[in-house]
């Protein structure tokens, strides 16, 4: 089916930044505009759907979920990478043996990736553990927490099958060769990093109730997309879901200065890594 092309009007750009913000607090730039064509496109291609108004119309209507679920994850960015930015991980690298020391009779570690796109970000964290903490693996308990709003992202994560240039963005040919095997063309992560980490469907916008107490947060690069207030809402309620001794990790362009005063940042970390202030 031939769609024709597709121009984005005042009315339809603020109808669709409404819908996003409403959905998952993401707010649309006002220049961002031509993002609405390129990523919008593909859906209507996929689907079938000849103009933007008819697309949009299945979102008035709410005649159809699915379409919902493609345009909120088609309007998102998923970028990410294996040990992206490096710093946070040699950070968490850091931080696990002091908490070790302070969990010991609990035996267990609670690691929380809040916003995992397509789980490079959690799969990083267990490819540390055995790498680094293999000993531990034997005798904790060491849960990862992977969630994200989009399912289609999710799907991806789960089943944890890279292609060659996901690969390379940030993994040596040692570690590939330790924690992946091929598999259809691409590179499938080992059991032994995928049993370390569960999955979950999560809007960072929502209540959070199953998500228990954690020694470590990773909320990188989803917190610029939110409006301030959206920001200060959710590091308030990341304050009761990271331990007083535990730490909370922000994207290297992402500050809490000037959004939420809860925190204090540690130092010599080389990157944004916050504590709860006392
Ligand atoms: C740029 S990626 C960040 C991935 C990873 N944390 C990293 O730093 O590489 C942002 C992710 O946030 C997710 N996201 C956007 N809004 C969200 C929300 N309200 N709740 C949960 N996840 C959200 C998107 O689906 C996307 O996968």
């Amino acid at each position: 089916m031939k769609t024709t092309p597709v121009t984005v009007s005042t009315p339809q750009f603020a109808f669709l930044r409404e819908f996003l913000k409403r959905r998952s607090g993401v707010v649309l730039d006002e220049n961002k505009l031509y993002l609405v064509v390129a990523r919008l496109l593909p859906v209507m291609r996929q689907r079938g759907i000849a103009s933007l108004d008819a697309l949009l119309d299945r979102i008035r209507t709410a005649s159809d979920p699915a379409i919902e679920r493609d345009i909120l994850n088609a309007m998102m960015t998923h970028e990410t990478s294996f040990f992206r930015d490096k710093a946070p991980f040699e950070t968490l690298k850091q931080l696990i043996p002091t908490l070790v020391q302070s969990r010991g009779p609990m035996r267990q570690l609670v690691l929380w990736s809040a916003a995992s796109s397509t789980g490079q970000e959690a799969y990083s964290m267990a490819i540390l553990f055995n790498e680094h903490f293999r000993d531990l693996l034997a005798t904790w308990k060491i849960r990862i927490i992977a969630t994200d709003i989009s399912d289609v992202v999710l799907t991806r994560a789960r089943e944890g099958v890279y292609s060659e240039l996901e690969i390379v963005r940030g993994l040596s040919p040692l570690l590939l060769k330790k924690y992946f095997t091929p598999f259809q063309g691409k590179w499938r992560i080992s059991q032994d990093c995928r049993r370390l980490v569960e999955f979950r469907q999560l809007n960072l916008n929502d209540f959070w109730p199953t998500i228990p107490p954690c020694d470590i947060i990773f909320l990188r690069n989803v917190l610029l997309y939110f409006s301030v207030t959206t920001r200060k809402a959710i590091l308030d309620a990341m304050r009761k879901k990271v331990r007083p001794d535990g730490a909370l990790f922000l994207g290297s362009a992402e500050t809490m200065l000037g959004v939420n005063d809860g925190y204090e940042r540690l130092s010599g970390t080389h990157c944004s890594c916050y504590r709860v202030k006392r």
